[in-house]
């Protein structure tokens, strides 16, 4: 990487000019190094939501927003959704290349030999209400998964990273599915490490002791396809999270559960649930048109779930490939005529020609298809964050590896424009207005 240009930045209120350094990507955007722009103006730069400033650098994910392309170590997001499964994509966002035949055998068999969970975890999950939400538990109990493992927390130690990335990938899934069994008041499932990471999933979501539970191939590829399309997205907001509670040194464990914390939100993985609760709402394809106008309406406050995206203003790749999944699954299941799939397909096609949608070039996005594929599977919508955490936490896992090993990192901690009150005295309480 060549960091050999300067920008040179002007001020009108008769601050000197100054250079800057422009750092060079592999491809993006170049980015204006300002990083001494206080000590050399007394000024900072004012930037809410990051829309302008590269927090980091990263060689893992990229994303042209633009042009529609995700590239995961460089690989087009179609083509690991095609050719790789999701711990195929785990080693190489891990590990920077996707594994030869041996070395996925051996990863696929740290991953499962680490599944279960320490059986002292199973009473954190009875001290929640039974109407909790998954994603409360899952946030409580990652983060209590720091107090089962003090062997492994010397963030210094590559081989304690490596151990921690691996605990969480391969015991995600399981809290998930335990904080779904709960919520059900259903036994808690135990791993089967013969099946693949899916597969296992899904037993652990849908059996019960009563009966056998065979594994739906199609079912399984799907889902698994979920989880590729959700591994990783450069910095977004709870990636982001994720690495500002790492730059203080916090452990991994603590650090995924506040990017885990982060993701609930509606405007980030709690689309998925938002939309399938809107697309409820809105009830009959009828009713469409009455939501489109609503979500046109700025006084409303309503906006389409599953629509839109901070970065991708062409369309969204992961959209694409989600929604011949959803029709897949969709066929499987012989639900091609249920009635919110149809609904979905209305809401797609009014808004993919509506005017205001057009303009704003807002496509649906990931969570739009894949919230109706995992409703199509029998998964409760309350359920659809805590699949985009566990996909995520791999993603997460590495960007905070990436951020521990970057002798650039320091403590994040943004400036601020104040707009309070300037210096004032205290007075006693009778003379307050
Ligand atoms: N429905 C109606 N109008 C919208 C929508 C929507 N879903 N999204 C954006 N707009 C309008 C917005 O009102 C604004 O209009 P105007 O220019 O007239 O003021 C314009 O489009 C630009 O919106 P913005 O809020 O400046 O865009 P943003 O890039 O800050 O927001 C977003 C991106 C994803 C938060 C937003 O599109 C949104 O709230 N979408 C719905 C929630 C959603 O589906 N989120 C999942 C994102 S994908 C999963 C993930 O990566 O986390």
């Amino acid at each position: 990487m060549s960091d050999k240009n300067n920008s040179t930045l002007t001020f009108a209120d008769g601050t000197a000019a100054c250079e800057f350094p422009v750092l060079k990507g592999t491809v993006g955007p170049d980015a204006v190094d300002i990083r001494a722009l206080l000590g050399k103006t007394g000024k900072v730069t004012y930037d809410p939501g990051f829309l302008s400033t590269a927090s980091c650098r990263s060689g893992i994910t990229y994303i042209d927003g633009d042009e529609g392309v995700l590239l995961y170590r460089g690989y087009p997001i179609e083509q690991l959704a095609e050719r790789c499964d999701y711990l195929e994509v785990c080693y190489l966002l891990l590990n920077g290349e996707l594994p030869n035949q041996a070395q996925k055998e051996e990863f696929d068999l740290k991953i499962m030999r680490h599944t279960m969970v320490h059986d002292q975890i199973n009473n954190f999950f009875r001290g929640f209400r039974r109407d909790a939400h998954p994603m409360a538990i899952l946030v409580g109990t990652v983060g209590a998964l720091s107090a089962f493992y003090h062997d492994s927390l010397d963030l210094d130690n590559p081989s304690h990273r490596e151990v921690s990335a691996v605990r969480l990938i391969a015991k995600l899934p399981t809290l998930a599915a335990m904080a779904y069994k709960y919520s059900v008041g259903q036994p808690f499932a135990y791993p089967d490490n013969s099946l693949t990471y899916a597969g296992n999933f899904m037993r652990m979501l849908f059996s019960v002791p009563s009966e056998e539970y065979k594994v739906n191939d199609t079912l399984a590829r799907a889902l698994d396809r979920i989880f590729i399309l959700h591994a990783d997205h450069e910095q977004n907001a709870s990636t982001s999270t994720v690495r500002l509670a790492g730059s203080s040194g916090a452990n991994p464990f603590a650090c995924i559960a506040a990017g885990i914390a982060c993701l609930w939100g509606p405007a980030h993985g709690g689309a998925n649930e938002a939309c399938l609760d809107m697309l409820e709402e809105i009830g009959d394809v009828s009713r469409v048109g009455e939501y489109i106008k609503k979500a046109k309406d700025k006084d409303s406050g309503f906006r389409l779930m599953g629509f839109g995206h901070r970065v991708y203003k062409n369309y969204d790749p992961r959209a694409k490939l989600m929604r011949e999944t959803c029709h897949e699954v969709l066929g499987e299941l012989g639900l091609e005529n249920d009635r919110l799939f149809k609904l979905s397909m209305e809401l797609e096609k009014i808004a993919l020609e509506d005017d205001y949608f057009v303009q704003r070039k807002l496509y649906p996005n990931v969570d739009f298809y894949s919230g109706i594929v995992q409703r199509a599977m029998g998964i409760p919508n309350n359920m659809f964050t805590c699949i985009f955490a566990l996909a995520r936490t791999v993603g997460w896992v590495a960007q905070w590896n990436e951020m521990i090993s970057d002798s650039e990192q320091k403590i994040g901690r943004p400036r601020q424009l104040y707009t309070g009150a300037a210096k004032r005295d205290v007075v006693g309480i009778a003379q307050r207005g």
